[in-house]
């Protein structure tokens, strides 16, 4: 049974409902990434300027979706539409499949800006950035096993789509992973250093974490050292899944927030300025392994690199890891990503974005007291995000316990109210977001929250 809180959606959204029904003979589920759908059907869209999108039937929301995050400038922000112009119109092509400039310019920008990122290699998404680096660390070490934690996301491979909603035991959230895959994932309760030493041994090549968990959940303060300590003893390597936290949580990521230096760190989203473009960057002995074997035989600075490879690491001497890509690196996503890297390094854009953020959080914090609402309110920088609950949260634990029916409701009101998002997820900034963007907002919030509960069915009812 509908909710009533569907009625207002379904009456405003008549074109999606339509353009839904018609793409379901086409495309599963009517979208072509499953964290696209929300019941009782995603919005279809048709255009986007600065901090506002359009749909189909020409209702306008202020997005906090961004397209799940890359948007860090707003849609279409004029300084990211001239550079892509001027590089298709410079370049004559949109893909070279060769080595070109930018692409070094880049590496050089994540070097000055990331600790861990000594040297780069491009990919097409945060889900090919988390695969490589797997990849990278299982060559090194020579073991097979990795680590990830609860309710962590780190794209669609086999090897980490494990637990995504859910806590211990292990779960795979897809068929068709092979059992001896899904057997090498150890999953992990976040936030606890405890269960963290008990269960990592010295035959798991990675420890792959969010830093920043779900975009918006802090580490507890010594985590992350802990995690560094743990498995530089072990001879783990380390990996951050950064493709949301950089450079929403800061310019220099969670690794420069928190002080902890990965040995790699998987990026996507904002490096590409919204455009597919993904890096795995890291450690020279690490990121030495993809060195090709001929690169390795040539004379001069890279075969020094590549001598490295693997240095320091457990595994075979001199390993060998294939990465490739036909679109790895192409100039106009390079082009994006270098021209949004440089409106945030602009004096005061940054920290103002960051300064938005944190009044969005202190606004809300009061919201919710006023009318007397348990909740906690968590995220940092360019990120917030909300949860009807008395527990801190510290994990995806305290979500899932969390009064999710009553964050949907909400959000359900928010979308019909004209306030974009993807249902119970976190809320993204840009710096196209104005004041009274942020004003309104709070206004539907207070709304919302005003309104007569209707009855809340579960996430079970919600996605039959
Ligand atoms: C933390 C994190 N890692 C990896 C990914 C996968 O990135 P992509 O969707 O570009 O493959 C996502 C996507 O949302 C993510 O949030």
């Amino acid at each position: 049974m509908d909710p009533a809180y569907f009625d207002d959606y379904r009456s405003l959204t008549t074109g999606s409902r339509d353009l839904y029904e018609r793409a379901c003979r086409r495309i599963p589920g009517g979208v072509t990434s499953n964290v696209r759908f929300f019941p009782p059907y995603p919005i279809y869209m048709s255009r986007a300027a600065g901090s506002k999108i359009y749909d189909i039937d020409g209702r306008e929301y202020i997005d906090y979706c961004l397209a799940f995050g890359p948007l860090v400038a707003g849609h279409g922000h004029p300084r990211l539409v001239e550079a892509v112009q001027r590089e298709l119109l410079r370049a004559g092509t949109v893909i070279f499949g060769a080595p070109s400039e930018l692409e070094l310019q880049m590496a050089e920008r994540l070097a000055g800006v990331l600790p861990s990122a000594e040297m780069t290699r491009f990919t097409n998404s945060g889900t090919e950035s988390t695969m490589h680096a797997l990849r990278i660390a299982r060559g090194a070490t020579g073991r097979t096993r990795i680590a990830k934690f609860e309710g962590h996301y780190h794209g669609v491979h086999d090897s980490v789509l494990l637990n995504l909603d859910r806590p211990l035991p292990p779960f795979a959230g897809s068929d068709g992973i092979p059992s001896a895959v899904r057997d090498a994932t150890l999953v992990l309760p976040f936030n606890d250093i405890e269960a963290v030493k008990a269960g990592l041994t010295e035959d798991v090549a990675a420890v792959i974490v969010e830093p920043v968990a779900r975009g918006a959940i802090e580490p507890q303060p010594g985590l992350l050292a802990a995690l560094r300590e743990i498995t530089s003893r072990l001879g783990i390597v380390l990996i951050f899944d950064e493709v949301v936290s950089w450079p929403r949580v800061g310019l220099s990521g969670a690794q420069g927030r928190y002080g902890v230096t990965p040995d790699l760190t998987a990026l996507g989203k904002a490096v590409g300025g919204g455009l597919p473009m993904g890096a795995v960057v890291g450690k020279r002995e690490l990121m030495s392994i993809v060195t090709p074997s001929g690169a390795r035989a040539f004379p001069g600075e890279v075969s020094k690199d590549a001598s490295l490879a693997g240095a320091g690491f457990p595994g075979p001497h001199d390993p060998y890891v294939f990465h490739g890509g036909t679109y790895n690196g192409t100039p106009i996503a390079l082009a994006a990503g270098l021209a949004l890297l440089d409106l945030l390094q602009e004096e005061g854009t940054w920290t103002g974005l960051a300064a938005a953020g944190e009044r969005m959080r202190q606004a809300l914090r009061d919201l919710f007291r006023r009318r007397g609402r348990e909740a906690q309110v968590i995220g940092t920088g360019a990120a917030f995000d909300f949860y009807f609950t008395g527990e801190p949260i510290r994990s995806s634990r305290e979500i899932w316990r969390s009064d999710l029916g009553l964050r949907r409701q909400l959000d359900y009101r928010l979308l019909a109210a004209g306030v974009y998002n993807s249902p119970a997820h976190r809320f993204h900034l840009s710096l196209a977001h104005s004041d009274s963007d942020l004003e309104r907002t709070l206004d539907e919030i207070e709304r919302a929250m005003a309104a007569p509960s209707g009855a809340v069915p579960s996430r079970e009812a919600l996605l039959r």
